[in-house]
């Protein structure tokens, strides 16, 4: 670069370039600082850069380090980022004379937070992608460990208390639980390239004084629904369901992958989706975000109950809330659940086992007796229970033999096990083998306009099954549905173990990789009740299915109950006591615990 060049970078830098030190640059610039002010071509002398103290090699390390340029007369740095922030320093050597100049670079971050949060509480710390980005690989985090060093944040490692709210999305909030004093400082948050996205600087406050619990702002209704005819909801809402749905499959299969698995995703989507009628604020969103719906959708739950009614044939789906009678449900939900779910809140009664045998019941009325058991206690503190059953009874369209037959299954490690079958030696089946899912694909026909499709893999190998799973998304098993149902069914011998699932999915670790674990520490449920601040403390799903002589039945159950929040006391350390007589107004006993 000419002197008169650079001479005018630097000058829009915002700096006199003789006796410029200090540059303020924005992330992602360019530039190029000489070593000797006006002198080009200069090689005489032994120069030497250094940024930060350290010297800077003269081969850079890397695409974005800083490069030594015309033998030190330049050092050009590409893509600034918040790490190039710091002192360069030229020193130049020559007939035993030293001279040296220095630079400070500031870079500007362009989002910057100041986070206060109590100690022992969670702190969310925001960063966004710009909206234009597509979002192919998280952002990185750094916590700045002086005024030089940084160090990369743990994400994506389960026990840490730094958790990743949202994978792969635009926002890249993250949360850190537990907050301790040491916690306070500089976050910065950077995209994959380097660029500076956020900079946070996190207070962290002693002596705890409760937030005190306001839903000011956040007590409107549900928007009503514009559109009530409109041709996009209800394809909206299936691809939401099915994306929701593969994403927990793989979610499940990822946590167990050898073990039986079996949940319903329309019952989990009913279940959240009628939660989501009584949240706001980010809980909202979270929610949102988790069931793959658009923010703008507010048609969501009309949509739900007309898919609902869609679906009544086979499969039916029942919604029940159970609130404590203290609370004051908002006049307004109570309203719109009965219009969207037919559900109309009930209160839950005195006692424990009272509850427990309510909810109980209403689990083994609305599936149909499939699962007659959910809950072994109801604790006193529940505020609030939602509940969403289903149950589906299909028949075969073509019955089988009901002469009973057994035949060996070959499980994944290659074991053999005796099972039961359905046979039929001429079923009249479509079958095709899918490229997409490496699987060949038989699909069956159930009466109330269902079909059950099943996927086998080419090899009874763990290998082969994972190939076929990592493979299901929602565009590839829509494919595979419009594939089936335009293949003819033509005369096969089928063989089927009949089987009887039962199977409680581990709805906690669900509700924690969808995103939702903000529910478990302070859940904006304002839309429902704008009294008490009401936290998640329990969620469970469990599914039934068997294949028998004369079809498909099924049964699933999601529950997620709330309890009261209450602040927290924890005497882990050391302490004083006083004992007191309350009567006399005098102490009894003063002691101190350092060593229990
Ligand atoms: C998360 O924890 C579980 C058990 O607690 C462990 O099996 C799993 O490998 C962990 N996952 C990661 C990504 O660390
Ligand atoms: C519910 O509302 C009643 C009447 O408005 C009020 O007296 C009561 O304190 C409220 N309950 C709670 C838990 O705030
Ligand atoms: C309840 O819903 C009906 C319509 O279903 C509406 O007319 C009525 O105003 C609503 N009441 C409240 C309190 O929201
Ligand atoms: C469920 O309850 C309803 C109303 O009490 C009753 O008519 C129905 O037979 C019950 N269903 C089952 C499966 O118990």
């Amino acid at each position: 670069m000419k002197p008169k060049a650079l001479l005018g970078l630097l000058l829009l830098l915002n700096c006199e370039l003789s006796s410029c030190t200090h540059l303020v640059v924005i992330p992602g610039s360019s530039l190029e600082l000489p070593c000797l002010p006006f002198q080009t071509g200069y090689t005489g002398a032994a120069i030497t850069w250094k940024f930060n103290g350290e010297d800077v090699p003269v081969t850079a390390q890397s695409r974005d380090s800083p490069r030594v340029r015309q033998g030190g007369l330049y050092l050009s740095l590409s893509h600034v980022t918040a790490a190039n922030e710091g002192d360069y320093l030229c020193l130049i050597k020559e007939n035993g004379m030293e001279m040296i100049r220095t630079y400070h670079i500031t870079v500007l971050v362009l989002f910057m937070y100041t986070v206060k949060v109590f100690e022992g509480s969670t702190a969310n710390l925001p960063c966004h992608f710009p909206p234009s980005n597509e979002v192919k690989t998280d952002a990185i985090w750094f916590k700045e460990t002086n005024r030089e060093k940084r160090t990369q944040l743990p994400l994506g490692d389960n026990n840490s208390r730094v958790e990743q709210l949202y994978p792969l999305d635009h926002d890249q909030a993250i949360l850190i639980r537990d907050i301790v004093e040491e916690d306070a400082g500089n976050y910065i948050c950077q995209s994959p390239e380097g660029q500076s996205l956020s900079f946070v600087n996190v207070i962290v406050e002693v002596s705890p004084t409760a937030v005190p619990h306001s839903c000011s702002g956040f007590t409107t209704p549900w928007e009503t629904c514009q559109d009530e005819n409109s041709r996009t909801g209800q394809p909206m809402l299936q691809e939401s369901i099915t994306g929701f749905s593969m994403k927990l499959y793989s979610f499940l299969r990822e946590s167990q992958p050898s073990s039986n698995l079996l949940f319903s995703p329309i019952s989990i989507s009913g279940l959240l989706s009628h939660l989501l009628l009584g949240t706001r604020g980010d809980t909202r969103k979270a929610i949102e975000r988790a069931v793959s719906v658009p923010h703008d959708f507010h048609c969501v739950h009309l949509q739900m109950k007309k898919l609902r009614e869609k679906l009544a044939s086979s499969l039916q789906m029942a919604s029940q809330i159970f609130y404590n009678p203290k609370m004051n449900l908002s006049r307004s939900f109570t309203n719109q659940s009965i219009q969207f779910y037919d559900a109309e809140p009930t209160r839950l009664l005195e006692t424990s086992e009272e509850n427990t045998q309510m909810i109980n019941s209403w689990v083994a009325n609305k599936t149909d007796n499939k699962i007659q058991h959910l809950v072994d206690s109801v604790a006193p503190s529940t505020q609030l229970m939602l509940l969403n059953a289903v149950s589906f009874n299909g028949q075969w369209k073509v019955k089988y033999d009901a002469k009973p037959k057994k035949g060996l299954f070959t499980k994944l490690d290659g074991d053999m096990v005796t099972v039961p079958l359905l046979y039929h030696p001429k079923y009249m089946v479509a079958l095709n083998y899918i490229v997409q899912l490496k699987a060949q694909v038989a699909s069956f026909a159930l009466t109330g306009d269902a079909s059950l499709y099943i996927l086998l893999p080419h090899s009874s190998k763990v290998t082969g099954l994972q190939q076929v799973e990592e493979r299901m998304t929602e565009t590839t098993v829509r494919q595979m549905i419009e594939e089936m149902k335009t293949t003819s069914p033509q005369q096969v011998e089928v063989t089927l173990p009949q089987i009887r699932l039962n199977i409680q999915a581990d709805m906690n670790m669900l509700i924690k990789k969808l995103g939702l674990s903000s529910l478990f520490e302070d859940a904006n449920l304002c839309g429902l009740c704008s009294e008490e601040r009401i936290i998640l403390d329990d969620a469970r799903h469990r599914a039934v299915l068997s294949l028998t002589e004369q079809g498909v039945e099924a049964g699933a159950v999601t529950s997620v109950s709330f309890s009261r929040s209450f602040p927290s006391f924890s005497a882990l350390r050391p302490f004083v006591m006083l004992l007191w007589s309350d009567q006399a107004n005098v102490p009894l006993f003063i002691g101190r615990v350092t060593d229990p």
